[in-house]
């Protein structure tokens, strides 16, 4: 027993596996952030793994006792009275962007490499997604003229983007008025570059037009959209970005035949979250609409799902 509990540590070249890339191509920031963080982990034990997924089977009897999906429900609401919390806590804490992280970055057991695993740190998955997401800032947005976050939430990708990529205005796009609220007031922190504004991705706005140069990203909100994804894609592929950058769990590069990924994949079903996406760009590519840069299943999620993956595209 005392062996199984021993930790093991994520290092640059595990990060640099999970993306697919080699070492030299780690940007030093990522490098630094790794050297920052704390990423022991260990496996659990047989009644530790018992009692995680008995908690994920019971979970799944929650939502399917839900009717609706979160795009037709009352998702938008549940949205909202997050954010406003969010937003009034933010004016009362003096404007301090750290904290902007979203609550649902909680001390939990995570999804590694296949298996689950329980981190020494309550900050694991905050800092894993952090190096993730400097490295698709380093590889993806440092060319951008303009960056454009869609479903944005609390606005913290907004806000450190702003941070890492001087002189590029950064949009962020959600559809409560909450988010846009947030970033309006920590703009001024960024020399005014961060925008916040209202959009639905379910009633896309046409007038809404990107600027040239642009490059998109979507953090957990394509998830949201489950089969109703059609007219955001349209939209996307009118407006001619430079690059599209999703970090979404994606059910079709899962492994079913596997326990672990089936569980995911089930939980994405019952959750009604985003499916038909994946095959969907793939369609557009064998076209010619589309490009498809990059698909990568980057093996680290949430106790449920592998909410990471990461899809870039072009539209041509
Ligand atoms: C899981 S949160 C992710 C937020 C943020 N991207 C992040 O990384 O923390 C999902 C976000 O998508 C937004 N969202 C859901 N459906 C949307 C829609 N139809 N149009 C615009 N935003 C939507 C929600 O309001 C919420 O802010």
């Amino acid at each position: 027993m005392a062996e199984r509990k021993k930790y093991e540590v994520l290092g640059v070249s595990d990060f640099a596996r999970r993306w697919g890339i080699s070492l030299k191509e780690m940007p030093k920031g990522c490098v630094a952030l790794i050297a920052r963080g704390d990423f022991h982990y260990r496996r659990l034990d047989k009644n530790e793994r018992d009692a995680a997924i008995l908690k994920i089977l019971k979970q799944f009897d929650t939502y399917d006792n839900v009717k609706k999906s979160i795009a037709d429900g009352d998702g938008k609401k549940r949205w909202m009275r997050e954010w406003k919390s969010v937003f009034e806590a933010f004016v009362a804490g003096g404007y301090d962007t750290e904290r902007l992280v979203p609550p649902y970055f909680r001390p939990q057991i995570v999804r590694l490499d296949g298996d689950f695993a329980m981190p020494a740190s309550p900050h694991f998955s905050i800092d894993a997604y952090t190096v993730l997401r400097r490295w698709i800032i380093e590889t993806y947005f440092k060319k951008a003229h303009a960056i454009y976050e869609f479903g944005c939430g609390t606005g913290f990708n907004v806000a450190e983007i702003a941070k890492l990529c001087p002189g590029v205005e950064v949009h962020g796009l959600d559809w409560t008025p909450y988010s846009a609220r947030i970033i309006q007031s920590f703009s001024p922190q960024f020399g005014n570059r961060a925008h916040g504004h209202v959009f639905n991705m379910l009633n896309t706005d046409p007038k809404f037009c990107l600027s040239s140069g642009a490059v998109v990203l979507t953090v957990g909100a394509m998830e949201q959209l489950n089969t109703r994804f059609e007219p955001f894609l349209l939209y996307l592929i009118r407006q001619k970005p430079a690059l599209v950058v999703h970090i979404e769990p994606i059910v079709e590069i899962a492994d079913t035949n596997t326990l672990f990924d089936f569980l995911a994949v089930s939980f994405g079903a019952r959750r009604r979250y985003l499916t038909g996406f994946l095959p969907r760009l793939r369609a557009l590519e064998k076209n010619g609409k589309i490009r498809i840069v990059k698909i990568q299943n980057t093996r680290i999620g949430s106790l449920y799902h592998d909410s990471y993956s990461l899809i870039a595209w072009k539209p041509l």
